[in-house]
């Protein structure tokens, strides 16, 4: 049997064909355009995420038998804002997770409704990003196209409707909309009437590794696939990469580094972050996780090297960077280019070289991007260890754990061993597994999880680089809280 994993990302959609034995036969990756129509703001089309979709599946299934495709399961960005009116028509692009526009709607939410009640009726507080303050901007901004929606939905489930029909959204994902009482996996009643929503607009909330339907007749036609396909409900990306990396049941830690960086921490029960820095979400296993989110990680170096260096070789680039210079540099970056969400929770916090000298080279400025997103994902994991979790390992995914550079950095300023897993394609990979559940190849996640995920590399911190690395996170530290004043004024 095989089983397509969709991993649908912000800058393209990544594709991956897999056998029942874990074995990945095949991947596909294809890009569709991001706009930014105002500083802060960012959306993308559904209808470009769909026919990319489409396109890539019947490429990725190409060559292989399609009668043995048995199972789809989709990790998708979080928290994107997507609506449709009564006759399934896109009413506007999805505002997507990174789109700080709603810097008003979030802070009524924390002051005005207040972050007690919101915490107790859905785990979390509002950031930015989330869903719920999108839909607030958009009731008071856009109020005809508001009182047009018939179906509110998150980017991955606009795929699985598409696909099959069923307006389905699954416990993950949903904890991240700000409407989800994640303890309870339903929708909060509050939240719903806060935000001036009825609950037959929303989806109906499945298990990550429930099957939800079967394809449509002409959209198996369109794939030419059996209509027999079952679709699971999928995950979030970053709950479909913890399953790609094994990251389930209690304890578990994923640092995943994409356009977004997420430290993700499994855990068997319900907890909430009493800080309310991290996020509580359900998990895909069927458990909970809290996860720290930053805005900007490995985009933060790809905006680095291919917009102001101008360079496709980030290895030649990152050369003169060696074992003297690591944890040696004076030069700091805040890596804010999209505002940041956790934990510091500021759409005007900006990206920020500080400490350049004369003698400053741009290899000194290259580090600096790297360490300071890693040390913008201590900043989350400094938040987990003050809430007496005790963190030793992790696994590491995504783009930027392909450095070796960037995992010696990693490891060391977080003090973690960082273990690397034989296929990378963490959404992808953990959404073909939830498929592979869903089709019944395996009973439960964490048994899938056992049987395919395999450790290849670990990565030890070294004492001496971690001391100095501890001193030089001590001075990035306190980077922010002496700008975090001045960031408003440059935003005008
Ligand atoms: C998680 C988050 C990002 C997106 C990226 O809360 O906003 O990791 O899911 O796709």
């Amino acid at each position: 049997m095989l089983y397509i994993g969709v991993d649908l990302g912000t800058s393209a959609v990544k594709l991956l064909l897999m056998d029942g034995a874990g074995k990945i036969l095949k991947i596909v990756s294809r890009e569709y355009p991001i706009s930014f129509p105002r500083p802060g703001w960012s959306e993308q089309r559904p209808e470009d995420w769909l026919r990319e979709t489409v396109t890539g599946i019947r490429e990725l299934t190409a060559d292989c038998d399609r009668s043995a495709v048995t199972g789809i399961g989709c990790g998708g960005q979080m928290h994107g804002l997507v609506v449709l009116d009564r006759d399934d028509r896109v009413l506007r692009p999805a505002i997507l997770w990174n789109d700080g526009r709603t810097a008003e709607e979030t802070q009524w939410l924390n002051t005005a409704v207040g972050r007690d009640k919101l915490s107790a009726w859905t785990a979390n507080i509002a950031f930015a990003g989330f869903t719920a303050p999108k839909l607030l901007w958009m009731k008071k901004h856009e109020p005809e196209l508001f009182a047009q929606i018939d179906k509110i939905m998150l980017p991955k489930d606009y795929i699985n409707y598409m696909l099959t029909g069923v307006h389905c959204s699954d416990v993950s994902d949903a904890s991240g909309m700000l409407l989800f009482d994640v303890a309870h996996k339903r929708w909060s009643r509050e939240m719903l009437d806060i935000c001036g929503v009825r609950e037959e607009q929303m989806a109906q909330i499945f298990e990550s590794y429930a099957p939800v339907g079967t394809l449509k007749p002409e959209m198996a036609k369109a794939l030419d696939l059996p209509a027999g396909v079952t679709v699971c409900a999928g995950a979030g990306d970053n709950a479909a990469a913890a399953v790609g990396t094994g990251t389930v049941g209690e304890g578990g830690c994923n640092i995943s580094l994409g356009t977004s960086g997420t430290l993700f921490i499994s855990s068997r029960d319900f907890r909430v972050d009493s800080h309310n820095a991290l996020h509580a979400f359900a998990h895909a296993d069927g458990s909970y996780h809290l996860m720290g989110c930053m805005l900007s990680a490995a985009s933060c170096n790809k905006w680095w090297m291919d917009g102001i260096v101008g360079t496709a070789d980030y290895a030649a680039e990152q050369a003169p960077i060696t074992a003297d210079t690591l944890g040696r540099s004076h030069v700091f970056f805040l890596p804010y280019l999209m505002g940041e969400r956790s934990p510091i929770n500021d759409t005007n916090a900006r990206g920020t070289f500080v400490g350049l000298t004369m003698d400053t080279t741009r290899a000194d400025m290259t580090q600096a991007v790297m360490e300071g997103v890693a040390f913008a994902i201590r900043d989350s994991l400094e938040v987990a260890r003050s809430l007496g979790i005790v963190l030793k390992k992790s696994r590491i995914c995504g783009g930027g754990a392909k450095s070796p550079l960037w995992r010696t950095m990693f490891a060391n300023i977080c003090d973690l061993e960082l273990e690397r897993i034989e296929s990378e394609e963490g959404p992808g990979y953990g959404g073909a597994m939830l498929a592979a559940v869903a089709c019944g190849e395996y009973p439960t996640v964490q048994r899938a999880a056992d049987a395919l995920v395999r450790v290849t590399e670990t990565v030890t911190p070294d004492p001496a680089l971690r001391d100095r690395y501890q001193e030089r996170y001590a001075a990035f530290r306190r980077i922010y809280p002496a700008l975090k004043e001045v960031f408003p004024l440059l935003n005008g």
